[in-house]
């Protein structure tokens, strides 16, 4: 394999033109891409026109991309429930694969998935890039020091994040067909949960949450209002396609994290306003933060992302988001939902055997809950919504 890695991207829509394919631009000495596909001719004309692509090097599909000899790394970039059969025909061809979150829409399939990968020796990563962001790395940081103490409790909204249209015109709507999408806003805001995660280091073991679709959104959530229990510390973390605020707080035993985006607003749809640091003590220190919003953000979140990538692909070692990082997220948010549906704390990882690791989001209104759960009253999630 030659040091410069062969990328294939598979979904020509708004993530690879705005964020992925700038991203491989900053990288001229790991990673080149060679091929692209999408079932749409225009989203194929638009998204080859940034690396500069030949005829030759483009296909509406995508079996044809993963085939080729020259593609060493297929990124899939598609909406969601088609990530596992790509990602899977890629690791049978020997290619190793960059996933776009949520991993898949299924949990047994993201298993399957992760095993497939492993037992091909190729890596599997996945596109977790909001943990590369400046503000999450500092507070990773700063909790990481000792600075705030023990952390105790995280307050995370992301309340104001806006509903973009998919850019493929068969396909524009996925975000609010559950099966497509997975879920709602939550689903496809994951990035919340992980980088929550991260930032008050422990990974949730319990979930409760209540969700809540509305006039433009009847099948899934548009609101997600969870709480992720550890053995240690707590978070709220809220998320909605609404207009509420945004904003993250972390309180320690000896101090808190605060952040704030301009207006009240939601990064990284907005810029960073403030963070700060507040000891017990009255002390107050500000952190220098790099102060940008989309796309800089998340084309430098991703460069950084891919370049760790490579690095692991050369290596032979797993890229710092792996296949477990993307099947663990996925599951949280699908206890969420269950958690929603039932009116109780769901535990993660969930059993192997229970009908959301099986089915996801389909499995969702067959769970036996209270008639006064919303994800009852507003048949959310019906695979039928007629
Ligand atoms: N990591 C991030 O920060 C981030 C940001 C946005 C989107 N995403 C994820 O990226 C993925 C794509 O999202 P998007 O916003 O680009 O969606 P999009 O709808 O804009 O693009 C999807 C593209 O896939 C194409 N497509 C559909 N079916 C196909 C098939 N069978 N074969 C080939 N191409 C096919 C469509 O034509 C479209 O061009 C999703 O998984 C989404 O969750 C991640």
């Amino acid at each position: 394999m030659s040091r410069v890695l062969r990328v294939g991207v598979v979904g020509c829509g708004n993530v690879t033109t705005r964020f992925h394919l700038p991203a491989y631009l900053q990288l001229p000495d790991r990673v080149r891409v060679v091929s692209l596909a999408d079932v749409e001719p225009a989203r194929i004309a638009e998204a080859r026109a940034i690396p500069g692509l030949a005829d030759a090097s483009v296909q509406a599909d995508w079996r044809d991309l993963v085939a080729r000899p020259d593609v060493d790394i297929v990124d899939v970039a598609t909406p969601p429930r088609l990530h596992a059969e790509v990602a899977e025909a890629a690791a049978a061809a020997g290619k190793h694969v960059l996933c776009e979150k949520p991993i898949t829409t299924v949990p047994a399939e993201a298993t399957r998935m992760i095993e497939r990968c492993r037992a091909a020796g190729v890596t599997l990563g996945v596109w977790h890039n909001w943990a590369f962001y400046p503000e999450v790395l500092a507070a990773e940081s700063i909790v990481a020091s000792g600075e705030i103490g023990t952390p105790r409790l995280a307050l995370v909204d992301y309340l104001g994040v806006p509903d973009i249209k998919g850019a493929g015109e068969t396909t524009r709507a996925w975000r609010h067909d559950p099966m497509a999408a997975g879920g709602g806003v939550l689903i496809d805001m994951l990035h919340c949960l992980y980088i929550t995660e991260r930032m008050i280091g422990r990974d949730a073991q319990r979930v409760s949450a209540w969700v809540a679709g509305d006039a433009d959104h009847p099948h899934v959530d548009a609101t997600a209002l969870c709480r992720l229990e550890t053995d240690g510390p707590v978070a709220l973390v809220n998320v909605g396609w609404g207009l509420g605020p945004g904003g993250v707080f972390i309180e320690g035993t000896e101090g808190a994290i605060e952040m704030r985006w301009q207006g009240g607003g939601t990064g990284p749809f907005v810029p960073l306003a403030s963070m700060t640091v507040r000891r017990r003590d009255g002390g107050t220190r500000e952190v220098d933060v790099e102060k940008r919003a989309l796309p800089e953000i998340h084309v430098d979140a991703m460069r950084r992302l891919v370049e760790d990538f490579a690095d692991a692909v050369l290596a032979g070692r797993d890229s710092r988001m792996t296949g477990a990082d993307g099947l663990h997220a996925l599951e949280v948010t699908l206890a969420a939902y269950a958690s929603a549906a039932l009116g109780r704390t769901v535990e993660v990882p969930l059993s192997p055997d229970d009908p959301v690791h099986r089915d996801g989001v389909a499995a969702i209104p067959r769970l036996a809950g209270p008639d006064w759960s919303p994800v009852r009253r507003q048949h959310l999630y019906a695979t039928d919504p007629s």
